[in-house]
């Protein structure tokens, strides 16, 4: 049968992976306050539908940095899709290409860009900036030749995250004959987790995007910037779109929800830099609620490997179908004809005492 829902094809996947990989896709950091804040902050809104506005039939499709896209619902990067399923990135590729959605490619991909770049669609790439210069200047001309349309710079990663789950099931490198495949010339470190391939660096700094600004003419989004001084400071930068996102709570444990720091950073940015949120979107009502507060575009992780391990392509072929259908009915139900139709009139946010009639 197959899933009615995200949270069914979760279920579903937890049945069929094996607990530690499974472990390694769901698990946050610490605590995980952050991952569980993250779904929880959608169901503390409501949303208060307008009636009778005539606005026909919501369309979807929408541009990002220069992108056509059918739908603004993004592949977030997530690692190691090979071990959702044996077809791995190329399977999302095909999906992602196939729905007309963007698929940001994840630099730990167990697929070379190359060879993911062959299924034809959209595709942005996620970077963490290296340390080594000289690596990173050539993976965004390998990046840049296989056709990616923008970088997706993680900024939230000077350290890894603790995520203890994976402490306790001893996951620390991918099996044999698996690699991050982009780290390749980088020699033996790349058949590692991300935390020994991947360089992560706390001397990151502002310098290092500047330099990346005039290395390539391709868009770039900064993903992982959570306070709205860092945002300003991202608009005299020269990038083109920020990712409001905690890491789907792997990285620094406690962070809010990206729902609740987006009207802040909206603030700081106006109309200047298009937002992209991510971290707990599980339904089409998610989405609308992200864009009443003023993101362009939600983007998802964890579904799209749940939809992967159940069913390869098919399975990311669902997540994306439900996801629009989703979408499509909010928006209808709310009076939208599109997502620039949702605004904060249409939410409503609890209030701890209820205001009674006294009189
Ligand atoms: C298994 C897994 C791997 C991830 N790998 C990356 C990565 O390589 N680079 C990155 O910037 N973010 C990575 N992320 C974070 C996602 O891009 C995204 O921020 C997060 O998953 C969104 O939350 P959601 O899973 O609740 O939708 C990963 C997330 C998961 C769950």
């Amino acid at each position: 049968m197959k899933a009615l829902s995200l949270r069914e094809l979760e279920a579903a996947a937890r049945a069929l992976l094996e607990p530690g990989i499974h472990d390694l896709f769901a698990g946050g950091s610490d605590d995980e306050v952050s991952l569980r804040a993250n779904e929880d902050a959608f169901a503390r809104v409501g949303l208060v539908p307008r009636v009778l506005r005539g606005r026909g039939a919501p369309r979807l499709d929408t541009e990002l940095l220069g992108c056509r896209a059918s739908m603004p619902i993004v592949l977030a990067p997530t690692a190691f899709h090979r071990l959702a399923h044996p077809e791995g990135e190329r399977a999302t590729a095909r999906a992602a290409a196939a729905a007309g959605a963007i698929y940001t490619v994840s630099m730990a991909s167990t697929t070379a860009i190359e060879d993911i770049a062959q299924a034809g669609g959209p595709l942005w790439f996620q970077l963490y900036l290296q340390p080594d210069r000289g690596f990173t200047e050539a993976l965004v001309r390998r990046v840049e030749a296989a056709g990616c349309k923008a970088l997706v710079v993680t900024v939230d990663s000077p350290v890894f995250g603790r995520r203890e789950r994976d402490l306790r099931n001893g996951f620390m490198d991918l099996p044999a004959g698996m690699c991050c495949e982009n780290m390749r010339p980088l020699g033996p470190n790349c058949e590692r987790g991300p935390a020994r391939s991947i360089a992560f660096s706390p001397t990151l700094s502002w310098a290092d995007v500047d330099w990346l600004r005039e290395l390539t003419s391709l868009p770039i989004a900064l993903k992982g910037v959570l306070h709205p001084e860092d945002a300003k400071r991202a608009l005299d930068s020269g990038v083109d779109a920020l990712f409001v996102s905690n890491h789907g709570g792997r990285q620094l444990d406690t962070v809010p929800a990206p729902l609740e720091l987006l009207p802040p950073i909206a603030d700081a940015v106006g109309d200047r830099l298009p937002l992209v949120l991510d971290g707990g979107v599980r339904r089409g009502t998610d989405a609308l609620k992200a864009f009443a507060l003023g993101a362009r575009a939600v983007a998802i992780g964890r579904p799209v490997l749940w939809g992967l391990a159940v069913g390869g392509e098919a399975g990311v072929a669902h997540v994306l179908t439900m996801l629009r259908s989703e979408l499509e009915r909010a928006l209808a139900l709310c009076g939208c004809g599109s997502a620039d139709d949702a605004s904060p009139e249409l939410l409503h946010f609890s209030r701890w005492e209820p205001r009674w009639r006294t009189s």
